[in-house]
């Protein structure tokens, strides 16, 4: 089969490799797309932690089963499915809380042993495999994966009031969140985002107030939003440097800051709105099977996400389509990645 390996610093190479063996709890998944995530793009820049090349890409897909092994229940060959892209150990004090994004020893997708998705064949172990419903295009559920870290990120909220919530960084992860939010029955979120088009994304899919930090002054425009009160909770997806001491800003007494960035580096902030406003600050990893069912529950219940599919292209083109997101020179959410095309 054909697979997408990254092989040097932004160089990508198609390869024929064997189609992957099943173990008997694995299914056989005829790969009909793939989403480009920012993660791919550390691979592809040379700047991820533990994935170095020569790697598969990918973690993002769906496809078709073709294979089932001899232990497998409840998935059958014809099924159309997205996967939840890691392998908890099982053993640890996390996996037996069924916290797999926290397992010590996960295995995920383009590491030792398990492929990335950017193939025409990938396996997988059924209790991580998830049925997308007949309506549902393969596109719109490869969204489901980023959408599962959306409603983690959501579910982690512990304050009760779903009154007032704002979302910095409307990119795809903060998009998503929106729509898991809006899901999840929350009234009136905010978004920011510094492109234009994002915001305009943002508003068609139900933001109250959308701000450009570029041009506006957030903290002001949110605290006259809400009165003076500030909102309940904020979530931080986006890697400015100001990023935190603004949503400790715009966030009530007793409320929450979620940090969903990945920020890397050291970044100042000013600890003295923590305590002053008693303010709770959390992070969230990945998702919980619970959340990547919930994300698969609310792309099969049919919401429209076909706006954040920006640009599809063929395997063959996997390095285009990684630059298109590197580069970011056109409007761009989500980059998908298309295989095995009836
Ligand atoms: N916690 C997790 O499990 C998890 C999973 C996936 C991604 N992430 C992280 O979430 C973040 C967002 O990922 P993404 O795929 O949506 O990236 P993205 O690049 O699509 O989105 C980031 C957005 O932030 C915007 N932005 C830049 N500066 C801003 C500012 N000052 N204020 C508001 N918006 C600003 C950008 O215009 C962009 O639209 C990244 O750090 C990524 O690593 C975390
Ligand atoms: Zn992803
Ligand atoms: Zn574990």
């Amino acid at each position: 089969m054909k697979a997408a390996y990254v092989v040097d610093k932004e160089k990508v190479e198609i390869r024929d490799i064997p189609v992957p063996e099943i173990k008997d709890d694995e299914v056989l998944i005829e790969v009909r797309t793939v989403g480009v995530c920012g993660s791919d793009l550390h691979l592809f820049k040379g700047t991820h932690p533990f994935r170095k090349p020569p790697a598969i890409l990918g973690h993002e897909v769906a496809g078709d089963i073709v294979k089932v092994g001899n232990n497998v229940k409840n998935l059958k060959i014809g099924d159309r499915v997205t996967v939840e892209p890691h392998i908890g150990c099982g053993e640890c004090e996390f996996c037996k809380q069924d916290l797999v994004n926290l397992c010590t020893a996960k295995v995920a997708p383009g590491t030792t042993g398990w492929n990335g998705t950017f193939a025409e064949y990938f396996n997988a172990p059924e209790k991580y495999v998830h049925k997308i419903a007949d309506g549902v295009s393969y596109e719109i559920a490869t969204l489901i994966e980023p959408l599962a870290v959306a409603v983690h990120a959501v579910d982690r909220i512990t304050v009760k009031e779903k009154d007032t919530l704002a979302i910095l960084g409307s990119g795809t992860v903060g998009l998503l969140t929106l729509v898991a939010a809006r899901e999840m029955g929350y009234k009136n979120i905010i978004c920011t985002d510094t492109q234009e088009f994002n915001l305009e994304m943002a508003k068609k899919q139900g933001a109250v107030l959308t701000l450009n930090p570029l041009k506006d002054d957030v903290v002001k425009e949110i605290r006259d939003f809400t009165n003076g009160r500030g909102v309940d909770v904020a979530l931080i997806v986006a890697d400015a440097k100001n990023i935190v001491d603004q949503a400790s800003s715009i966030v009530r007494k007793r409320g929450e800051v979620g940090m969903v960035s990945m920020i890397t580096e050291q970044i100042p902030v000013y600890p003295y709105n923590f305590v002053f406003n008693e303010l709770t600050l959390f992070g969230a990893m990945t998702y919980e099977t619970k959340d990547f069912v919930k994300a698969t529950e609310i792309v099969n219940s049919g919401v429209d996400l076909s706006d954040f599919v920006t640009q599809v292209l063929p395997l063959e083109k996997s390095q285009e389509a990684l630059s298109i997101l590197s580069e970011k020179k056109e409007n761009v959410v989500k980059v998908i990645v298309t295989t095995n095309t009836k």
